[in-house]
């Protein structure tokens, strides 16, 4: 059945997806709120719920008398945390027409019937309530430096995404509709918060946006941390740039690192030499510990153990170091290049050969062992050589189509 255009009646089942994590006083005024909002329409609630305190009893228990169908997936594992989530949520709803929306009452269900008329009238894929349009408000997000940091990485979002973020004034909200036929849900990769973000950088969709006035949180406490911040700074760089930049970034630092922890210990009184060799080993163990974490996380399960991997990236250093200097003044013999130039050259081929070994041998999936076993349980499969050098490759093309 075709849909109706331009008016405000929308005749299609829509699915509201809410990600809770210890919001069990909230639930019952949620779905009291929403059922209140759709009424008319047809529509479920459901919640992908990762608390570890009774919050998906609590839905049950509301749902036996709900005016409304409401269903709760509790998920055993919180994989990519609130992101991950909405991804479960994407892949479970009943509706094709999904709206994404905090547990919390920081969306008011009131704007619910705005975001369908929205969609309702037929040009765009994605409806997403802004806090920073006309109408709009952001007072709810607390502090003046939680409202500072939130504008700073709105910015900064857009500015890295001119082209498909230019008509979005709010990418970090998490109040959102979104047709699930215009996206490819199994290749979303949500990390932390910021799921509608991953959304508009990866598909190429239409979006219009509503006003809406995010409320203070009803009952219980904010999950944003620091540790969300890196997160999200993460996740920004990887859907940017691929993984290859996150490397390069955490490289660069630790190369100031490593000129700052010198310049500290001979201020100190510390013979350069030693210095010298303390700055180092600081910076190869915190280099590995940050691509640990940031660059290499989603390969770690699959690959040897951490002392192996560890063993493996100073290994490569210490090979890297000897080499590159005779590869150098090859170089230069050889080609009659100034010695500037030919260390610019083995730099980067240094860095280049850094990444690809990191990649390919250091985080390379234990032999015998499958990268990823789907869900429907099919036998592993495991990459040959050249087939992980494909890939790998691959992953780095696949960005992203802007700058
Ligand atoms: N399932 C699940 N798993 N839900 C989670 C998790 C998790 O790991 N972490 C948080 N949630 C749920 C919370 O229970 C709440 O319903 C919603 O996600 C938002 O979490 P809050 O902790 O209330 O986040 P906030 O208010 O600081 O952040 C809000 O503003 C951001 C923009 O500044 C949210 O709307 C974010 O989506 C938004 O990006
Ligand atoms: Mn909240």
């Amino acid at each position: 059945m075709p849909e109706p255009r331009g008016g405000a009646h929308v005749d299609v089942a829509v699915t509201i997806i809410v990600p809770t994590f210890n919001e069990r006083e909230n639930v019952a005024e949620l779905v009291a709120r929403t059922a209140a909002a759709l009424n008319g329409h047809a529509a479920e609630i459901l919640f992908v719920d990762d608390s570890s305190d009774d919050t998906a009893a609590e839905i049950e228990r509301v749902a036996r008398d709900a005016a409304l169908p409401v269903r709760v997936i509790h998920r055993s594992e919180n994989t990519g945390g609130l992101g991950g989530a909405v991804a479960v949520g994407l892949a479970e709803a009943t509706g094709d027409v999904c709206i994404v929306m905090d547990g919390d009452l920081q969306h008011p269900p009131e704007l619910l019937p705005a975001m369908l008329a929205r969609f309702g009238a037929g040009d765009v894929d994605v409806v997403a309530a802004s806090r920073y349009i006309g109408g709009g408000d952001s007072r709810g997000l607390g502090t003046a430096m939680r409202f500072g940091v939130s504008r700073a990485a709105t910015w900064l979002t857009k500015a890295m995404f001119p082209r498909r973020l230019a008509r979005s004034s709010d990418p970090m909200t998490g109040f959102f509709l979104v047709d699930r036929r215009m996206l490819d849900v199994p290749t979303l990769r949500p990390q932390g918060f910021k799921i509608l973000l991953e959304i508009l950088a990866r598909s190429d969709v239409r979006i219009a946006e509503v006003p809406m006035e995010f409320s203070e949180r009803r009952s219980g406490t904010s999950k944003a941390t620091l540790r969300q911040g890196a997160t999200f700074v993460a996740h920004l760089t990887r859907l940017r740039f691929g993984k290859m930049s996150m490397f390069a970034l955490i490289g660069g630092i630790g190369a100031v690192a490593n000129l700052g922890i010198m310049w500290i210990l001979i201020a100190m009184g510390m013979p350069y030499i030693w210095a010298a060799i303390i700055g180092a080993a600081a910076t190869i163990v915190g280099n590995f510990l940050l691509q640990e974490r940031f660059v290499f996380a989603d390969m770690r399960q699959d690959a040897r153990g951490p002392w192996t991997r560890f063993a493996a990236s100073i290994t490569f250093n210490g090979v890297e170091a000897a080499l590159r200097i005779p590869i150098m003044a090859l170089m230069v013999e050889t080609w009659h290049i100034s010695s500037i130039l030919a260390t610019a050259i083995s730099l980067v081929i240094a860095f280049f050969a850094r990444f690809l070994f990191h990649s390919l041998v250091v985080y390379a999936p234990r032999r015998g062992r499958s990268r990823r076993t789907d869900a429907a349980g099919t036998e592993p499969v495991t990459d040959t050589a050249a087939q992980r050098i494909l890939k790998a490759i691959d992953a780095e093309a696949m960005r992203p189509g802007e700058l």
